[in-house]
């Protein structure tokens, strides 16, 4: 387990921040990271060329080690819908074949293919709600010949639920279909592997557990997609992007990998040193380490809830950095801001208590969570 690392992050002592899940606090030297990228542009003239490639590749070094994959194989995007759009732009249905999601999967998991599904004559399955909180296996229950898509994360975002991704991808690939994974609710917080997995395409959102700044993100591409359509055609994807004075020679080739799914204006030269920084600090923390760090402060907290009336899943599950706590009776809907009042700070989604702490969590931090509970709820 890791010990603290409250010093690296301005979080007043009567601050419990437990919600990561929704936007984690920036690190001290992340910021400076981003504050020092944003001053680069006060002096235009040393913003040489070579810049605009540079910090983008570190980005893609850096993201591919967390994931275990070859640079090559990281584009880099806005946001998570970005990338999942990216993925319906290429991935294969036909009329007849359906699209796997889950029961309340996050909306930009969602809407792309229920658009794409619209537009070929596909329809949505969705995997229902499994009463005994075991999603692996109503995924695999699910996983039927018709499956031409399975678009999924690696926790359900509403309850915790954890998927089984090395099972899920190998029976994926039985059945010929392909996977796409969200990963925003779990990447840096949950370990994971390419090379287990397998999928087609993963990406992740920078501002959660990857505790990078807001509209940043990381795709991973699978080779086999390295030739495929970007959704958009802009000048620094081509090749000889790098050759500025003859950007006007149009070319129909694209530069190398998975660079051809960048987003336009990727070089961004103040979030992507930020992210790069927020993601070192990850890799050197070591992400199985993390999880087991949050995931001692949720047993912790999980334990206390339920001699609140509070139930969730149990591991593995549930992901150890995310608990969803549930009661028969219905919880206020102005908890957050009863709580917030107190300084103590969750979300609730669907009908549960969302918890989500992280390496600057406390055991104290806990502790005052279930101290409002006990006397709110
Ligand atoms: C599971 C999941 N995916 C993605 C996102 C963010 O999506 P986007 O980057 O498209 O805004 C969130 C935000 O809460 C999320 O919970």
């Amino acid at each position: 387990m890791l010990p603290c690392q409250r010093h690296l992050f301005d979080i007043p002592d009567d601050v419990a921040y437990l919600n990561c899940a929704y936007m984690s606090p920036l690190m001290k030297p992340v910021i400076e990271a981003g504050i020092t990228g944003l001053a680069r542009k006060a002096h235009p003239w040393e913003l040489t060329p070579d810049k605009f490639f540079t910090g983008s590749d570190e980005f893609r070094t850096t993201a591919a080690q967390l994931v275990d994959c070859s640079a090559d194989c990281i584009a880099i995007v806005p946001s998570a819908s970005y990338g999942i759009a990216t993925a319906a732009r290429n991935l294969p249905v036909k009329r007849g074949q359906s699209i796997l999601v889950l029961a309340e999967q996050f909306p930009s998991n969602y809407y792309s293919w229920q658009r794409l599904a619209e537009d070929a004559g596909a329809s949505l399955k969705v995997v229902a709600w499994p009463d005994d909180n075991d999603w692996t296996a109503a995924v695999l229950d699910s996983l039927s010949a018709d499956v031409a898509i399975a678009a999924l994360p690696h926790v359900q975002w509403t309850s915790g639920g954890q998927l089984d991704l090395v099972r899920i991808g190998a029976a994926c690939r039985k059945i010929g279909a392909a996977l796409m994974l969200d990963l925003t609710q779990s990447l840096g917080a949950l370990p994971f592997s390419v090379p287990d997995v397998q999928p087609d395409f993963a990406v992740a959102a920078s501002y959660k557990w990857l505790l990078g700044p807001y509209s940043v993100g990381l795709l991973y591409v699978s080779p086999k997609w390295h030739g495929g359509k970007p959704l958009e055609e802009n000048w620094i994807q081509r090749a000889n992007a790098s050759d500025f004075s003859s950007l006007i020679l149009y070319t129909e080739d694209y530069d190398e990998g998975a660079r051809r799914f960048d987003m336009g204006e990727r070089s961004n030269f103040a979030l992507l040193p930020a992210a790069v920084r927020a993601m070192k600090q990850l890799l050197e923390w070591d992400v199985a380490q993390i999880s087991e760090t949050s995931g001692a402060l949720n047993l912790r907290l999980a334990s206390a809830a339920a001699d609140l009336g509070f139930s969730a899943p149990v591991e593995p599950l549930r992901a150890p950095h995310y608990l969803a706590l549930r009661k028969k009776t219905a919880i206020p809907k102005k908890l957050p801001e009863m709580l917030a009042r107190e300084k103590v700070f969750v979300s609730v989604r669907g009908s549960s208590i969302r918890v989500a702490p992280n390496v600057y969590n406390t055991v104290e931090d806990c502790d005052r969570l279930i101290a409002c509970l006990r006397r709110i709820v």
